[in-house]
């Protein structure tokens, strides 16, 4: 199982994985604007040529803003998610970062789990935020050892 940053040949994978587990899911077209970006860090975990799950943030200055997370749902409680966010933070880290940011649903306590057991804390909530269905957000920041 490695990491590496994404590229436009892993969308179709990509796309699969998103389009199973988000009630709005990104479009392909958006991905792909995504890693055309100077700014943006995209990454993989990838097992002999299947993409188990993949994460992406954005750069300004020394802040990320974490926008997506994502694992296949049938590779999910095996620590792929854990393992990821950890090597994000890493490579942050390489490029500068000293602040990560996040905004999750207030109801997604696996991944508010995740995120806590990778170092963020819970900074306030955001109502109101996500549609399909209404839910609040729950906004997580990490600083230590960024
Ligand atoms: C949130 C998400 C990314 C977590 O990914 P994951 O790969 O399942 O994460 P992990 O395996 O590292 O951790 C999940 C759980 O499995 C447990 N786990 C990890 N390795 C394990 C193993 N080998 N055996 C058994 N359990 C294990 C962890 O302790 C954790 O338990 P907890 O939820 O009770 O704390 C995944 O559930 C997902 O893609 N969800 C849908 C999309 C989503 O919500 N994304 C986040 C948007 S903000």
């Amino acid at each position: 199982m490695i990491l590496r940053e994404m590229m436009p040949e892993d969308l179709e994978q990509v796309m699969e994985i998103e389009e199973r587990l988000f009630s709005h899911p990104w479009t392909r077209e958006g991905f792909f604007t995504f890693l055309m970006k100077s700014n943006a860090m995209f990454l993989v975990v990838e097992e002999k040529g299947q993409i188990l799950g993949y994460c992406g943030c954005l750069l300004v200055l020394d802040e990320g803003d974490i926008t997506n997370v994502a694992v296949k749902k049938e590779r999910q409680e095996e620590g792929i998610g854990s393992f990821m966010i950890d090597g994000l933070i890493r490579f942050c880290r390489e490029r500068g970062v000293t602040l990560l940011h996040l905004e999750v649903r207030k109801g997604n306590q696996k991944a508010i789990r995740l995120y806590e057991r990778n170092g963020f804390k819970m900074d306030g909530y955001r109502k109101n935020y996500y549609t399909d269905p209404s839910e609040d957000a729950v906004l997580m920041s990490r600083t230590e050892g960024i």
